[in-house]
Formats: C-alpha cells, sequence, structure tokens
C-alpha cells in the first residue's frame, strides 16, 4: 500500500499531476478504498451473462470502443441529452452498443459499498475482463485508477472506431494511432470470438468478397437478403458461446464474417500470426490478456483529472 499512497500524494500537487500521474494504473488502487470492489463485479457480471450470454460480448465491445476514443474514460457511457451529444449515437455505437444496464446495476451495488469512489471506466475494465473469464477465456490482473470524462466525442468515434469495411493497413495504422502493434490488433480482434453481428456489417463481405468460402457465404446470405434485413444477427464465431480460438480456425478457412476479420489473413503481414493463433489457444490466449491491458492503458485520466461519475450516464 505504501506505492499506493505516494502515488495519491503525487497526483494532489497540481503540478506534478499531468507528468506523474498520467498512466499510472495500479492493480491495487481501490484495495482500501474499495475491497470488495472486484467481488462485487464478478458476482454482478455472473448474474447478467448468466441470464444473457451475449452481455460478456457486448461489454468487451463497449469497453474497446470506449479506450479508442480519448482513452478508456467512461466517455462511452454518457447519454445523450437535449444539451450534450455522446457516443452512443456514433455510427459504430447506434443500434448496436449495448450492455449499459449492467454497467448501472453494478455501478449501483458498487456505489452501495464504497461511495463516490469507483470510476465508472474502471467498472468497465473489470467487467469486460469479468465477461471474457466467464465465456471460458483468459484472466489477467486489471491494473486500476482510471477516472471519469466530464466530456464525450461523437465524432472522435465515428472516426477513430474502425469500420468492418476497413483494410488491413488501416485497422494497423488505426490501432497504431492508440500505441497498439500489429500484433495486439490481431490478438484483440480474437474478441470476435464472442458474440454477435447485424447484416448490415457483413452484408458487403458475403455477397461481393471473393476471399470467403463458398458454404459460408451461401449459409450467412440465406438469412442476410442483399436488401432488408439490416439488423438480422450473424455469430461472430461458430462457437460464440466460447471463448476460444475458433475465430482465427475460421479465418484459415475463409469463413471471417466481417470483411475486417478476413483482412487479418488475406496474404498479408498477420497471416503467420492467425495460423499461430488457430493452432495454438495458449498462445492466443496469453496475447489477448497482455493486449486487453495494453489497449486499458490507453490516455487513462488520472489523479485530479476529470471525476468519479455518481451515475455512469450523466456527468457530475
Ligand atoms: C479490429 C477492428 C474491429 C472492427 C472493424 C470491429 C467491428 C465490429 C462490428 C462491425 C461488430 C458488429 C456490431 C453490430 O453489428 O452491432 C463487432 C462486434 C463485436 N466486437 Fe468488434 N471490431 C473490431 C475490434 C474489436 C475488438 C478489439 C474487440 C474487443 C477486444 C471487439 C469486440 C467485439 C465483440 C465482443 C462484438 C460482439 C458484440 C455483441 O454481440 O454485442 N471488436 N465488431
Ligand atoms: C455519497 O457521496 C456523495 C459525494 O461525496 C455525497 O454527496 C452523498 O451524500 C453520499 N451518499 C451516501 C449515501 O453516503
Ligand atoms: C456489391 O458491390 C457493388 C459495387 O460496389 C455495390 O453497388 C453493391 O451494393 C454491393 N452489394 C451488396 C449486397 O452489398
Amino acid at each position: 500500500m505504501g506505492s499506493t499512497k505516494f502515488f495519491v500524494t503525487l497526483c494532489v500537487v497540481p503540478l506534478l499531476a499531468s507528468s506523474f500521474c498520467s498512466a499510472q494504473l495500479s492493480a491495487t488502487f481501490y484495495a482500501s478504498t474499495c475491497p470488495n470492489l472486484q467481488t462485487i463485479v464478478r458476482n454482478a457480471m455472473t448474474g447478467a451473462v448468466n441470464g444473457q450470454p451475449r452481455l460478456a460480448a457486448s461489454i468487451l465491445r463497449l469497453f474497446f470502443h470506449d479506450c479508442f476514443v480519448n482513452g478508456c474514460d467512461g466517455s462511452i457511457l454518457l447519454d445523450d441529452t437535449a444539451t450534450f451529444t455522446g457516443e452512443k449515437n456514433a455510427n459504430p455505437n447506434r443500434n448496436s452498443a449495448r450492455g449499459f444496464e449492467v454497467i448501472d446495476t453494478i455501478k449501483t451495488r458498487v456505489e452501495a459499498a464504497c461511495n463516490a469512489t469507483v470510476s465508472c471506466a474502471d467498472i468497465l475494465a473489470l467487467a469486460a475482463r469479468d465477461g471474457v473469464v466467464l465465456r471460458g477465456g483468459p484472466s489477467w490482473t486489471v491494473p486500476l485508477g482510471r477516472r471519469d470524462a466530464r466530456t464525450a466525442s461523437q465524432s472522435a468515434a465515428n472516426s477513430q472506431i474502425p469500420s468492418p469495411a476497413s483494410s488491413l493497413a488501416t485497422l494497423i495504422s488505426m490501432f497504431s494511432a492508440k500505441g497498439l502493434s500489429a500484433g495486439d490488433m490481431t490478438a484483440l480482434s480474437g474478441g470476435h470470438t464472442i458474440g454477435f453481428a447485424r447484416c448490415t456489417t457483413f452484408r458487403n463481405r458475403i455477397y461481393n468478397d471473393t476471399n470467403i468460402d463458398a458454404s459460408f457465404a451461401t449459409t450467412r446470405r440465406a438469412s442476410c437478403p442483399a436488401s432488408g434485413g439490416d439488423a438480422t444477427l450473424a455469430p461472430l464465431d461458430g462457437t460464440q458461446t466460447r471463448f476460444d480460438n475458433n475465430y482465427y480456425t475460421n479465418l484459415v478457412a475463409r469463413r471471417g464474417l466481417l470483411h475486417s476479420d478476413q483482412e487479418l489473413f488475406n496474404g498479408g503481414s498477420q497471416d503467420a500470426l492467425v495460423r499461430t493463433y488457430s493452432t495454438n489457444g495458449a498462445t492466443f490466449a496469453r496475447d489477448f490478456a497482455a493486449a486487453m491491458v495494453k489497449m486499458g492503458n490507453i490516455s487513462p485520466l488520472t489523479g485530479r483529472n476529470g471525476e468519479i461519475r455518481r451515475n455512469c450516464r450523466v456527468v457530475n
């Protein structure tokens, strides 16, 4: 705990805040201020995911979309109001981002146990990890101490979250802009081992792409017509209830659902890593966990920056 106190002391000195407090997350940040935090989050996630397995996927994606827009600062959780435009209606999120009620439930329980102490951004980081674990994926220690943004950016959400039409070069450069390597990008894309996508996000792929397994395309076309049915869901992975390495096996078989998925195995720089992950689930699990920690470190607000939101949907 000595190091935590030292950290807090440094961070209350405004002059030092920017230089010392940025990205100084710590696994024990709430050890004395909210000792039951991890149990509360895990229990709530267990209940939510037992009731609806997809919620593990939905919350993992919320964390990705939070971190890619001005850092992991809970900005995606803010509701739009008459006077505030947040990120929920940005193109990558509208009619798509989901799971917010689970975060609300967790926040309510955390506030009851440790009032005004734990940020929504940290709750999301823990919940994303727990969802992965609950679907059979790897576990990792989540560095904590993020604070919540008082702002959000719809335009940054539109421009900085990659589209499923992206080329490999675009994916690599958009992750690189966040300090993540091409290998991190390929490992993190394995998040698509769970969850669903809407027809509108993969229609062009199943009708127009040529690097696609013919029988897979036929199957997917049956429930995603060339026009209409935009919201019809398909699993991102044939074993979407399990967090496994089957996503990569699919890619090698040219059965990636999104155009962007198949870009990882289309004769380019990530082919070898995709092959490795397709035959070595433990390597994927290890790399995914490490890359999640890295993604969780994108520009956190720390020290005296931001706030501890009372309600994850509204700035205090
Ligand atoms: C590499 C660039 C990525 C692109 C282009 C991309 C794109 C997409 C798209 C289009 C969907 C379907 C959304 C819908 O139809 O509503 C989706 C779903 C999903 N994405 Fe990604 N994604 C990427 C990276 C990631 C990363 C890094 C993660 C997490 C580590 C992730 C986790 C998920 C999950 C879990 C779902 C399913 C959500 C649910 O079922 O509610 N994605 N993604
Ligand atoms: C929680 O903390 C806030 C801010 O410090 C305070 O205004 C509020 O009264 C507290 N609520 C409870 C139930 O202790
Ligand atoms: C296939 O590509 C063409 C040419 O870009 C486009 O006009 C058409 O809408 C695409 N078809 C589907 C089903 O997306």
